[in-house]
């Protein structure tokens, strides 16, 4: 009998596929041999001697202290590409958003609820629809900055919907990219990329080196009017220098998952509450992973991250 600690948000389904005599689930367990989490920080308490491997339920890994847990002999895991169609959809709703008047469009609406007669409310609309016109989605060129299980399937996503696509990976080769298809161009480095796309989409982790990799230097090569969306962490962009570029006309709009005081307030910025992976299918495929993982590693010393 193994005891797993869960903590926000975690789904057990993923565990009952092992039968509950397998194992013990709650979030009061004090020496638990391993922790499944989501969104829950670790600030790199001590944990109990019992624990041997944690998996986080989701693609980065930021609220896990790797490098300390790792050298206390603890295996920690993520899932890489449970999510990834979740936030692929999230993408092309950003882009959507940003190019066609969805947002101002249904909030005009909503003013007009207080016209009754259909025929006035109909000729209202009809007078005043130019302002919400917008741009499709075809023909444009969209870059990806990340080319792992997500900006793979963002890729996809693009191609069938008629957008050129470009992708550059600051770790990978387009070769060795995950499951990439052959109809992506390859940017030899970032700037080049910047410089080609109407779109750009980021899903690199967060680490050391993307730390504000799109910075002023970067947004100065872009684009004039470049959509960036980026639902992977707020820490790859820096914010300041998105904001003088949206000032400067450099950026047309900013697409983020992460609301940010300095963006309050700004039309051009459209900010999510961190939604990308948060969808039923999402969850569970995640869960499930995790709690693959972890079964596998207790029960048959199996290190499998995916
Ligand atoms: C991820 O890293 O995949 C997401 O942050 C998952 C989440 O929203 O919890």
């Amino acid at each position: 009998m193994y005891k797993i600690k869960t903590f926000n948000q975690i789904s057990v389904k993923g565990l009952d596929r092992f039968g509950r005599d397998k194992y013990e689930v709650g979030s009061d367990i004090g020496h638990p041999d391993a922790i499944l989490l989501r969104s829950h920080k670790l600030h790199n308490e001590v944990l109990p001697d019992s624990v041997l491997a944690i998996a986080r339920a989701g693609a980065g890994v930021n609220n896990v202290p790797v490098d300390d847990y790792s050298k206390k002999g603890i295996v920690v895991f993520n899932t890489p590409g449970a999510n990834a169609n979740a936030v692929k959809e999230l993408v092309l709703a950003g882009m959507l958003l940003s190019s066609r008047g969805i947002k101002n469009g249904i909030d005009h609406v909503k003013t007009l609820h207080d016209i009754s007669d259909a025929a006035e409310l109909h000729k209202t609309l009809e007078a005043q629809k130019k302002q919400f016109a917008g741009q499709e989605l075809k023909g444009k060129t969209l870059g990806i900055i990340g080319l792992g299980a997500i900006g793979s399937l963002v890729a996809d996503m693009a191609l069938a919907l008629g957008m050129n696509v470009v992708g550059y990976d600051p770790a990978l080769s387009i070769e060795a990219a995950w499951r990439l298809s052959s109809d992506v161009q390859r940017a030899e480095n970032m700037h080049a990329l910047l410089a080609r796309c109407d779109y750009v989409s980021l899903h690199v982790p967060a680490i050391k080196p993307t730390l504000n990799m799109i910075n002023e230097d970067a947004l100065a090569q872009a684009k004039p009017g470049l959509v960036l969306v980026n639902f992977a962490r707020e820490s790859i962009v820096d914010p300041n220098a998105i904001a003088k570029a949206l000032d400067k006309g450099q950026l047309r709009t900013y697409v983020c998952d992460f609301p940010e005081p300095i963006f309050y307030g700004r039309d051009d910025v459209i900010a999510m509450p961190h939604i990308g992976a948060s969808t039923a299918e999402a969850e569970e495929n995640c869960a499930i992973m995790a709690a693959d993982q972890i079964m596998d590693f207790l029960e048959n010393g199996n290190i499998k991250n995916s």
